[in-house]
């Protein structure tokens, strides 16, 4: 009864030292980002930061374009300040073109994020068509031969069919518009790229291959390699929290067990890694020959946290609790010095040292415009996770 009591202690201070970390750190990010907005014109996107230590931005096309809004609508939300609302609208609105872009299949990372959001907050139905018509472009990248959205390359006339695991985030706006539409279509298109997301991207470890070829005829792997990873047989950071998140979303979204079981397989996979540090910030990638003095990425991190923080409400017992202590420590560390801006530093982007793509030598140890969004939402999480409890 004693051990509970102090144990009870313990986690209560625990609890309210990391809300009051996470509360700072929101409170911190608003002068932040108003900077950020102020410093970028209304035709580009804050994205990162160029080798010179100069602001890089990016226009609407680009895959990233809708995290600044996206991150401005989580702000708002927890601020329920004017000036944010104002910033996110004018923010998200500079991106409606994207809903015809049928040349990337991100346009679910740019619109569900932004214009998503922003329904979901605002409660503005004129985003209802917009994102509608964003999810049927989406469908345009979906070969029913191959049973995958096509997510490099053109919609035809290529002899590869190139898949990456990161593509399993754009179905949270083809489940979005099932729900809103009632149009089966949107809902079946996704179960089956994330069914054959399984089949294929996955090891039997529960890491994941970057890239999967598929044959665009017959739907028959060709290939299975990385891009952005350090090695094709080697577990990609960012591409391992990417799969994570999008199938503790399919979860959420279906309430199909196979998708559980698989978030759950990935999550095993990533919090029991032994190449994942103490602070449990990954390495950029699990198997970079440096370890331990391979560079971190923050965003994987970020991602990874967000996406455990949800997880940890699906299941139970143990796998609860390291779930969700793993979230805390990334949370934790990432608002640590070490990785954590001070006002007016890092261009006015909250996190430092995320990695975009260290084969090519591009945005290695730098600010990016995601991992500043998935630290955001990873912290508004948990501070609903916290008032649910
Ligand atoms: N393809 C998105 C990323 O770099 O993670």
């Amino acid at each position: 009864m004693l051990l509970l009591a102090c144990t009870t202690e313990k986690d209560h201070s625990k609890l309210d030292k990391l809300n009051q970390i996470v509360q700072q750190s929101l409170d911190k990010a608003i002068p932040q980002y108003i900077a950020l907005e102020h410093s970028v014109p209304d035709t580009l996107m804050p994205r990162s930061a160029n080798p010179d230590g100069s602001l890089m931005t990016n226009e609407s096309g680009w895959w990233t374009s809708g995290f600044f809004p996206g991150s401005l609508w989580y702000l708002y939300e927890y601020s329920d300040q004017d000036t944010l609302l104002e910033l996110a609208r004018k923010r998200t609105h500079q991106i409606e073109e994207e809903k015809l872009n049928i040349f990337d299949h991100d346009i679910g990372f740019k619109m569900y994020c932004s214009y998503g959001n922003g329904l979901r907050i605002s409660g503005d139905t004129s985003y209802i068509p917009i994102l509608l018509q964003s999810a049927e472009t989406l469908t345009k990248r979906f070969k029913p031969e191959v049973g995958l959205i096509r997510s490099w390359g053109e919609i035809d006339g290529e002899s590869d069919y190139l898949v990456i695991v990161d593509n399993m985030m754009n179905l949270e706006l083809l489940f979005w518009a099932s729900r809103q539409s009632g149009d089966q279509k949107y809902y079946d298109i996704a179960v089956s790229h994330a069914d054959n997301t399984i089949k294929n991207h996955y090891r039997e470890d529960g890491s994941s291959w970057h890239v999967v070829d598929y044959n665009p005829e017959t739907g028959e792997v060709t290939t299975k390699k990385t891009a952005q990873g350090y090695a094709d047989n080697s577990s990609w950071a960012r591409g391992q929290s990417w799969g994570l998140y999008g199938y503790v979303m399919c979860y959420r979204e279906t309430e199909l067990q196979r998708y559980l079981d698989h978030a759950v397989k990935i999550a095993d996979f990533l919090v029991n890694h032994p190449n994942l540090p103490e602070d449990k910030v990954p390495f950029w990638d699990f198997n970079a020959p440096d370890i331990p003095d391979a560079l971190r990425d923050a965003s994987a991190g970020a991602i990874m946290a967000s996406a455990l923080i949800e997880l940890s409400d699906y299941v139970d017992g143990a796998k609860k609790e390291q779930y969700l202590n793993t979230a805390e420590t990334i949370i934790q560390t990432l608002s640590s010095e070490e990785y954590r801006a001070e006002e007016g530093e890092n261009n006015n982007f909250l996190l430092m040292h995320s990695v975009g793509h260290k084969p090519a030598n591009s945005e290695v140890d730098v600010p990016l415009s995601y991992a500043d969004y998935y630290y955001i939402e990873a912290m508004m999480r948990y501070l609903q996770h916290n008032q649910d409890i």
